[in-house]
């Protein structure tokens, strides 16, 4: 603001520039438009020196503070074009504002206008401040919108990895990632008030950071793990719910030379080796074409049988720890692994017959909303098991199980989301190793039908039969009887 002269009140009125800021309108519009800018560089430079970046906060960025810039630059222009009408109009006579220090008022006005100016930018610091670590928080990822992220949050929170911020998995540091993190949270943002959001979420996440940029920040790929004993309990779809079990020793091995035996499951890290693939189908559960290429540079192809495509070299993937871990946050149990492990644990009182076959079935009715859910198990239960006290602990164990792993809202279950780890619901490991994927020398991968090849069947069955160690593995007891397809041809995890 400047002192205004008595020489400007006799400036020829084709020419009313100097004046047409001076109202307060367009006053306000500058401070607005200033604070603004302000904050958004501010949230520009806090979010670039953050140790991680967040996708979210592009929303203030660049869509709130680039809005109250607009909002401050077209408040500037109206009060510019009001004023100038006004001039205009009264040609002869333009209304002068007559600044002048000496007079106390014009001095109150001044102060009042840069002390208002000052708190407007500190607020909007703090403000920006504030709002960036909102926008970084689990709360925020999961809760802000509620429907839409809700399954994910929900399975993340009874996951392994429920102390890790949502955003240390999904973008990661540096600054490729953050910008485009920020484009396509500003993308979600419109996707949900627009309601334009895919029901359920798509999975794989299209261009989701490496997991080396990742994963790998908290896990070492080079640990040698070594293995792993895993067990399972099953109860049969019978009248007594007849249970099994099989111990698995996991044969995950490592793929460092210098930290173990290079070997097992670990094999595939890409310590000194690469290995891609090419997917057929947009989930990523149909692999036709598998490219290995070792430390001394050696490649070796493998194709499906029937496969003699050219291979499109923008669909090839690096295979990383998510093309087997890829559940390692969000994992929708299946009907059939919920009710074992709840039975296994005595939620459900196993002695009630045919109470694996009923629970299962009541979670897999087909409800509108989880309302409808709890009330149609509660249901369909009591009804199977009248004057039987013992069904009201099984209906509150199935209807937890449904809670936690069934959302209508976003039609997500585990149906939707393949998990890549094993073979038995998902083909998983079965996706290249089923025996029929050859290299041009003849040698195929692992065969699926090699049931020791990947873990070692250390022990099965009930009882005595269980007790009975065997380290070199067993040939596999199947329940179902003989089989010479893929697991699930049969098995889909529910009924
Ligand atoms: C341990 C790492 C990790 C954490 C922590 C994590 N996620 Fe994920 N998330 C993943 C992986 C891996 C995928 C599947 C990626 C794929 O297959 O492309 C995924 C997938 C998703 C998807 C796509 C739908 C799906 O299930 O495949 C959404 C949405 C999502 N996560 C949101 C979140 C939210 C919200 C949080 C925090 C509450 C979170 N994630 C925390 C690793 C993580
Ligand atoms: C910020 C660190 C961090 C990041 C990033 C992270 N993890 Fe983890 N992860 C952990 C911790 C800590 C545990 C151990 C949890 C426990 O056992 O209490 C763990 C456990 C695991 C386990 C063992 C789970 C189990 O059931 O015992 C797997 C598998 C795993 N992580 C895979 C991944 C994958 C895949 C990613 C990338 C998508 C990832 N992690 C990203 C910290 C991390
Ligand atoms: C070929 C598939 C595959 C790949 C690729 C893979 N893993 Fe695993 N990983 C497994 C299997 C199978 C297990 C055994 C545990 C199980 O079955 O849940 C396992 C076990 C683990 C565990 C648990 C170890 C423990 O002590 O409990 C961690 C952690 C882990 N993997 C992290 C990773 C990370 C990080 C990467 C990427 C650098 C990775 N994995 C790549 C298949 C894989
Ligand atoms: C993208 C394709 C692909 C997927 C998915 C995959 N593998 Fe492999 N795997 C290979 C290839 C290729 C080889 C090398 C050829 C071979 O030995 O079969 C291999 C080798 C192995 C080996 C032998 C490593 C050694 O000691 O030389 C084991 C064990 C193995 N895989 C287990 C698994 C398990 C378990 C899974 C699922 C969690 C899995 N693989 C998923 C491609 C894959
Ligand atoms: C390419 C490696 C590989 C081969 C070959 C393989 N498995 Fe597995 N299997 C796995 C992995 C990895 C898991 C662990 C999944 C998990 O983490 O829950 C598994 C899990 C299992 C389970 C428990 C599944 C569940 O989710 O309840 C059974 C049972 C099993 N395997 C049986 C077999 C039998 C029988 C064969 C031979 C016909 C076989 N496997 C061949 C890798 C393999
Ligand atoms: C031809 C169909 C078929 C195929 C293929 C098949 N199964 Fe089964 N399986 C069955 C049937 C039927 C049962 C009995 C289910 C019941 O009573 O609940 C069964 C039971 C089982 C059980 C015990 C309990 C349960 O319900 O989970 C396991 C574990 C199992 N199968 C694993 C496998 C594995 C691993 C493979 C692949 C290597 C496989 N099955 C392939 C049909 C099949």
């Amino acid at each position: 603001m400047s002192t205004e002269t008595s020489a400007a009140s006799t400036a020829p009125a084709g020419d009313p520039k100097p004046h047409l800021l001076k109202n307060w309108l367009s006053l306000c519009g500058l401070v607005v438009l200033t604070g603004s800018i302000f904050s958004a560089c501010l949230l520009f430079t806090l979010d670039a020196m953050a140790h991680f970046a967040n996708p979210y906060l592009g929303i203030l960025t660049y869509l709130v503070a680039p809005g109250f810039a607009v909002i401050g630059l077209g408040m500037t222009v109206v009060g510019v074009l009001l004023r100038r009408r006004k001039v205009n109009k009264n040609a002869s006579r333009i209304p002068v504002v007559h600044i002048d220090f000496t007079r106390p008022r014009d001095r109150r006005m001044l102060t009042f206008f840069i002390l208002g100016g000052l708190v407007f930018l500190l607020l909007s610091a703090v403000g920006s401040y504030q709002t960036y670590h909102y926008t970084e928080s689990v709360q925020f990822c999961g809760q802000a919108c509620h429907t839409v992220m809700k399954p994910e949050l929900v399975t993340y929170q009874h996951g392994p990895h429920a102390r890790v911020a949502c955003t240390e998995c999904h973008i990661g540091k540096g600054a490729t990632w953050f910008v485009r993190s920020k484009l396509s949270g500003t993308y979600q943002l419109y996707a949900v008030t627009c309601n334009k959001y895919q029901r359920p979420v798509p999975t794989p996440i299209k261009n989701l950071r490496p997991a080396q940029e990742t994963c790998e920040e908290c896990h070492w790929p080079k640990k040698f793990v070594g293995n792993l004993e895993r067990t399972y309990n099953y109860y049969m779809g019978d009248e007594t719910n007849s249970p099994f079990t099989i111990s698995l020793l996991m044969k995950v091995g490592g793929g460092d030379p210098t930290h173990g035996p290079v070997g097992g499951i670990h094999w595939h890290m890409n310590v000194g080796k690469r290995i891609e693939y090419m997917a057929a189908d947009d989930t990523r559960q149909k692999i036709p074409w598998i490219r290995v290429v070792d430390s001394q540079g050696v490649v070796t192809e493998y194709r499906s049988k029937g496969f003699t495509n050219a291979v499109n070299p923008t669909a090839i993937r690096n295979m990383d720890c998510m093309d087997c871990h890829n559940r390692p946050a969000h994992k929708y149990q299946s009907p059939e692994d919920a009710v074992n492990l709840a039975m296994s644990l005595g939620h459900i009182d196993c002695s009630l017959p045919w109470i694996k076959t009923n629970a299962v079935y009541s979670l897999t009715k087909d409800y509108k909303g989880e309302t409808e859910a709890m009330e149609g198990i509660a249901t369909y239960l009591a009804n199977k098991y009248p004057n039987e006290p013992r069904i009201r602990a099984a209906i509150d164990s199935v209807q937890q199980i449904y809670k936690d792993n069934f959302f209508p809202e976003m039609r997500a279950s585990w149906k939707n989301y393949p998990d890549n780890i094993g073979h038995k619901n998902w083909p998983g490991c079965f996706r290249c190793h089923d025996g029929n994927h050859i290299a041009s020398d003849g040698k195929a991968t692992i065969k699926a039908n090699d049931c020791n090849a990947c873990h070692v069947i250390l022990a099965q069955g009930v009882g005595a039969e269980l007790a009975k160690m065997t380290p070199a593995g067993q040939t596999f007891k199947h329940l179902g009887g003989d089989y010479d397809s893929n697991c699930t041809d049969c098995h889909t995890g529910g009924p």
